[in-house]
């Protein structure tokens, strides 16, 4: 009975009365705290226990929840989209850096995404906002195992992206960026979906020619470090264009320099976060002779939604084209974070490329697109995010310092 009751007032719900009932909400709770109380005395006291009160106890209690997260969950705007424009979109790797961003693209585009991710690098955090919509789903998945569901779109993105964290399990990089693949193009053949691989500029490895467009094969040592994202990557591409001739499916592939913005990984070992951690911590900034700049999260997330959307099914470059010395990237984040730290010069890492610029040409001819963020924009927003990050990290006594891209020594899990 008061189940119902709570259930009706919760019904009538308007906006204008909602502190009026989280009031009472919160009263509901102290009742019946209370008389789960009292109710488990008198259960002590009997030494006997009825089934119903416990019923009774537990949707009680499941309404008094129902009702806070009424008031408290808040979504972000999401435009309705009729069944026919609306599509169910398969994110990989949407709990990462790049992944979170263009699941906030397409969830509030109005398309039903659902988010599969081991959270190696990932993590909840990142798309919690959406956690409860009905158009969002989360699935703690290895994409290294075979996945079965019903979607019309696969944009495949999991894979470290950064040497640190790619180098720290060879292995299962390779295994990812292989098997993963593999699987989520299994996946597409037997659905009919469409599949955008987030491949990289690291396929054009130390390129010989400059800037790269996309008919350069590149120049990658395949027993290097770097090679098991590296090569991972240009085996995914390959298989791509293997499973489009052989079986039909609609692929796109994202060739994706590198790129920064918010929920980007404070360690990742690249300009962007070393530079912003070393000024925001008052350490020297330490650079090395790159060339190479990268553009910001909502231009890259635009490009490939741009890209998915198109007919262009062979690999399409998505980066900055702008260039400038590596010099003057780290004066301006110094200046931007308004931070006495030094400039220190620091030799390369191994097989590190020495100068990397996308050809853009294509991109622009065939989908319309180029990065329209300026810089300083861009590194003003990320500057904000290291800093909250900072501030959050150090109140769970927790500091990272950023660290130069190495192998983990020893022997790594195999998974
Ligand atoms: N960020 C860049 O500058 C950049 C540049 C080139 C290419 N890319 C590509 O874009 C994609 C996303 O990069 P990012 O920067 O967001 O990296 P990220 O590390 O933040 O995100 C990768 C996500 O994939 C998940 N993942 C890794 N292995 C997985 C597995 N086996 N199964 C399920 N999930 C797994 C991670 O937990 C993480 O959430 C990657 O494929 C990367 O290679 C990124």
């Amino acid at each position: 009975m008061v189940s119902k009751a709570l259930l009706r007032l919760v019904s009538a719900v308007n906006r204008r009365r909602m502190k009026l009932l989280l009031g009472i909400a919160l009263l509901a709770y102290v009742l019946i705290s209370v008389y789960s109380f009292l109710l488990n005395r008198s259960i002590q006291e009997n030494g006997e226990l009825k089934i119903e009160s416990k019923i009774e106890e537990v949707s009680l209690f499941s309404i008094f929840v129902s009702i806070l997260s009424v008031f408290t969950q808040k979504y972000p705007p999401v435009k309705f989209l009729s069944e026919k424009d609306r599509k169910r979109i398969l994110i990989t790797g949407g709990a990462g850096f790049v992944g979170s961003h263009l699941t906030d693209k397409l969830m509030m585009d109005g398309h039903e995404v659902t988010v599969v991710d081991n959270f190696f690098t990932g993590r909840k955090r990142n798309v919690e906002h959406w956690i409860g919509h009905e158009n969002f789903e989360l699935i703690n998945h290895d994409v290294v195992e075979p996945l079965y569901i019903e979607v019309d779109q696969i944009y495949h993105l999991a894979s470290p992206a950064s040497p640190p964290n790619y180098m720290y399990n060879p292995i299962k990089t390779l295994k990812t960026n292989t098997i993963g693949t593999l699987n989520m193009l299994g996946l597409a053949k037997r659905v009919g979906a469409r599949l955008l691989l987030a491949s990289t500029s690291e396929v054009y490895g130390d390129p010989e020619v400059h800037p790269q467009s996309e008919d350069y094969w590149g120049h990658v040592n395949p027993i290097g470090p770097r090679a098991c994202y590296d090569e991972g990557k240009r085996v995914a591409e390959t298989m791509c264009y293997a499973y489009m001739k052989q079986e039909g499916v609609e692929v796109r592939v994202a060739r994706i320099f590198n790129t920064f913005g918010p929920r980007m990984h404070m360690n990742d070992g690249r300009v962007v976060s070393n530079f912003i951690l070393q000024a925001l911590q008052g350490e020297p900034l330490t650079v090395g002779s790159l060339t190479r700049l990268p553009f910001f999260s909502s231009d890259l997330v635009n490009g490939l939604v741009a890209l998915m959307n198109s007919n262009v099914s062979s690999p399409v470059n998505l980066g900055n084209p702008e260039e400038h010395t590596i010099l003057e990237f780290a004066q301006l984040i110094k200046n931007l974070v308004g931070s006495g730290s030094e400039i220190q010069f620091l030799s390369e890492a191994q097989d590190d490329p020495q100068k990397r610029k996308p050809d853009i040409k294509k991109a622009k001819l065939m989908l319309g697109w180029e990065p329209v963020v300026p810089l300083e924009e861009g590194l003003n927003k990320a500057i904000h995010y290291f800093r909250k990050e900072l501030e959050y990290q150090a109140n769970n006594q927790y500091i990272p310092k950023p660290k130069p891209a190495r192998i983990k020594k020893g022997r790594t899990r195999h998974n």
